[in-house]
């Protein structure tokens, strides 16, 4: 598979960041580091189920792919359910610290992944508003992922994030193709990109048990690299008003789904989001 390697379009250039190796974010950089690492991500996920509203293997695969190079010393995970991306992440950077904040303390997914992640020694369970802890808990060159709060506040809390200049990478999740937040990223920070890139789901749907060339409409994270250079303020104000313009269209169109099938639906497996068209 890996011999995509050479052929592969350059599709983003050079990314001028701040923060420390991660210099280049490209397609290419993507999927270099995939070919590299797969062999050491394929035993990290085998035979393990996903769980309910848990991040799909595919999905944790891009995350690795890009931050084990990193060698962060810290990952800060913002909603953890039942822990299936915080377990992924344990594993795959055995030597960081892991640092997961979920907000429902009540509910029964967070007794499960109590039960299940408390004996892992590189994993620090948290509770509380991630708005609130993660940036307490930010260290320089960590990388973040964000699983909750979702769309337009997933946004907001990276950008307070990025803003301080601290996070070498930052995961987003669920930026189908096609939602209002993903154009939003598309249209206002160009150097994002995302883990249903058709080249790497080619080569890497395998991992879901799925076919990544069949037509369909997947899942996916969003990678911002850190940068200090963005404007952030104008990113916040144009970020409130792509917000209220996506409200006064769901105000005004009020039958159309905002959501894909398994958004949904919370009991149906991640990855693939709909059967019906190509992501693209
Ligand atoms: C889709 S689930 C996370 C799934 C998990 N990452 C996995 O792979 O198993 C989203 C979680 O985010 C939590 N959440 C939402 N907003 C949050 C916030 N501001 N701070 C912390 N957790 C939050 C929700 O309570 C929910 O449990």
């Amino acid at each position: 598979m890996c011999v995509l390697k050479n052929h592969m379009p350059e599709i983003s250039k050079t990314t001028t960041t701040t923060q420390p190796c991660m210099d280049v974010v490209s397609h290419r950089t993507l999927m270099n580091r995939a070919c590299e690492s797969i062999e050491y991500f394929r035993p990290v996920v085998e035979g393990l189920p996903v769980e309910k509203r848990g991040v799909a293997h595919t999905e944790m695969f891009f995350v690795y792919a890009l931050g084990a190079a990193l060698k962060p010393r810290q990952v800060l995970e913002s909603g953890r359910a039942r822990g299936q991306s915080t377990l992924v992440l344990s594993r795959c950077f055995p030597d960081s610290r892991i640092v997961s904040v979920e907000m429902d303390e009540s509910s029964p997914d967070a007794k499960f992944a109590l039960e299940r992640l408390s004996s892992l020694k590189n994993v620090k369970l948290l509770f509380g508003d991630a708005r609130e802890v993660l940036p307490a808990a930010m260290q320089a060159g960590d990388v973040v992922l964000i699983d909750g709060p979702k769309e337009f506040r997933a946004i907001k809390l990276a950008l307070n994030l990025l803003r301080t200049g601290k996070p070498s990478l930052i995961f987003i999740h669920d930026f189908y193709a096609g939602s209002a937040e993903r154009r939003f990223l598309e249209r206002h920070m160009p150097d994002a990109f995302f883990s249903d890139a058709p080249e790497f789901l080619r080569a890497f749907a395998w991992l879901d048990g799925k076919d990544g060339s069949a037509p369909r409409r997947w899942n996916a994270f969003a990678c911002i690299a850190g940068n200090r250079q963005r404007n952030y303020f104008l990113l916040s104000i144009l970020l409130w008003l792509s917000r209220s313009a996506s409200r006064l269209s769901e105000k005004l169109n009020p039958r159309r789904n905002r959501f894909p099938a398994c958004h949904a639906d919370p009991e149906s497996s991640p990855g693939p989001v709909s059967d019906i068209s190509p992501a693209r």
